[in-house]
C-alpha cells in the first residue's frame, strides 16, 4: 500500500525543477496526478516520459495567471479523476532587481505568478478538498521568512503564500482540510540558475541568499517533504512552514 493510493494530486509548475519532482514522487507513491504548467512543450515532453514509466499522469496546461482558466483547470481536474485530494502550488518566478528599478508592473507580475494565482487556486480546490477531506501544500520560500535584498517583490510574494496558508490552516482546521507551506532554501534548479546579479549589487548583503552548506538542495529533496505533508503522515500538521535551507535561515 503506497502513501496516495487513491489519491488526486492537481501540482502547478510541473514542467521543471520542484513542481516536476513533485509531480514523479506523488505519482510513484500511488497517486493520480493533474499536471500543469504554462510551458506547454516541456510539460509534454516529461509528462509523457513519466507516462511512460507507467505512472497515472494527466497534463494539462496552465498560466497560473489567468484566473478563468485556473479555475477551469481544478473542475477540469475533478472531471477527469472525479475528485481532488492535494493541491500544490509550486509554479513560480523570481525577479533579482535593484528596489529603485523595479517597475509597478514587475511587481505586479510577481505578485500575479507566486501570490494571486495560490489565492485563486486555493479557492478553487477547496470545495472539493472538503469533499475529500484533503489538503494543500503551498511552496513558499526562505524568501517568505527573512528580507533578501534586491528581491522585494519575491519576498513580499512568498511572505503572502505563508501567511494565506496559514490564514487558511486556521480557517479550516476544524473542517479537516490542512494547509502547509514548505519553505526551501537555495535548490538545484533553471530558476536559480538564470537568476542575474543586479549591476552593482553589494556581494556580501547577496550572499544572504545561500545556503551554510557547500551545496544547493535537489528539487527531489523538496518533493519528498511536500509528499510527507501531503500525506497521512502529516494528518496532525497544518499551519506549518517547514523549512529546507541547509541552515540558510539559522544564524
Ligand atoms: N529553486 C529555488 O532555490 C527555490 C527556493 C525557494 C522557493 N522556490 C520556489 O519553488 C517553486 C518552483 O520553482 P523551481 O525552483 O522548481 O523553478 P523552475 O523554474 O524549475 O520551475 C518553475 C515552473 O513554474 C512554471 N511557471 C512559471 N510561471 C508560470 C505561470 N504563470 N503559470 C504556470 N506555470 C508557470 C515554469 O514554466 C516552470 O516549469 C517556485 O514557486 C519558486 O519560487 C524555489
Amino acid at each position: 500500500m503506497e502513501r496516495f493510493d487513491g489519491k488526486v494530486a492537481f501540482v502547478t509548475g510541473a514542467a521543471s525543477g520542484i513542481g516536476l519532482a513533485t509531480v514523479s514522487r506523488l505519482a510513484r507513491e500511488g497517486a493520480r496526478v493533474y499536471a500543469s504548467d504554462i510551458n506547454a512543450e516541456l510539460l509534454a515532453r516529461e509528462t509523457a516520459l513519466l507516462a511512460g514509466q507507467g505512472l497515472q499522469i494527466h497534463s494539462r496546461v496552465l498560466d497560473v495567471t489567468d484566473e478563468a482558466d485556473c479555475r477551469a483547470a481544478v473542475a477540469g481536474c475533478v472531471a477527469h479523476y472525479g475528485k481532488l485530494d492535494v493541491l500544490c502550488n509550486v509554479a513560480g518566478m523570481v525577479l533579482t532587481k535593484n528596489f529603485l528599478d523595479m517597475a509597478a508592473a514587475e511587481w505586479d507580475r510577481v505578485m500575479a505568478v507566486n501570490s494571486r494565482s495560490v489565492f485563486v487556486l486555493c479557492q478553487a480546490a477547496l470545495p472539493h478538498l472538503l469533499e475529500t477531506t484533503g489538503n494543500i501544500v503551498n511552496i513558499s520560500s526562505t524568501a517568505g521568512l527573512q528580507g533578501l535584498p534586491y528581491n522585494s517583490a519575491y519576498c513580499a510574494s512568498k511572505g503572502a503564500v505563508l501567511l494565506l496558508s496559514k490564514s487558511l490552516a486556521v480557517e479550516f482546521a476544524s473542517r479537516g482540510v490542512r494547509v502547509n507551506a514548505v519553505c526551501p532554501g537555495a535548490v538545484d534548479t533553471p530558476l536559480v540558475k538564470n537568476i542575474e546579479v543586479p549591476e552593482g549589487a553589494d556581494m556580501a548583503l547577496y550572499g544572504r541568499m545561500f545556503p551554510l552548506t557547500s551545496y544547493y538542495a535537489q528539487p527531489e529533496e523538496i518533493a519528498g517533504a511536500v509528499a510527507y505533508l501531503a500525506s497521512d503522515e502529516a494528518k496532525f500538521v497544518t499551519g506549518s512552514a517547514m523549512v529546507i535551507d541547509g541552515g540558510q535561515t539559522a544564524i
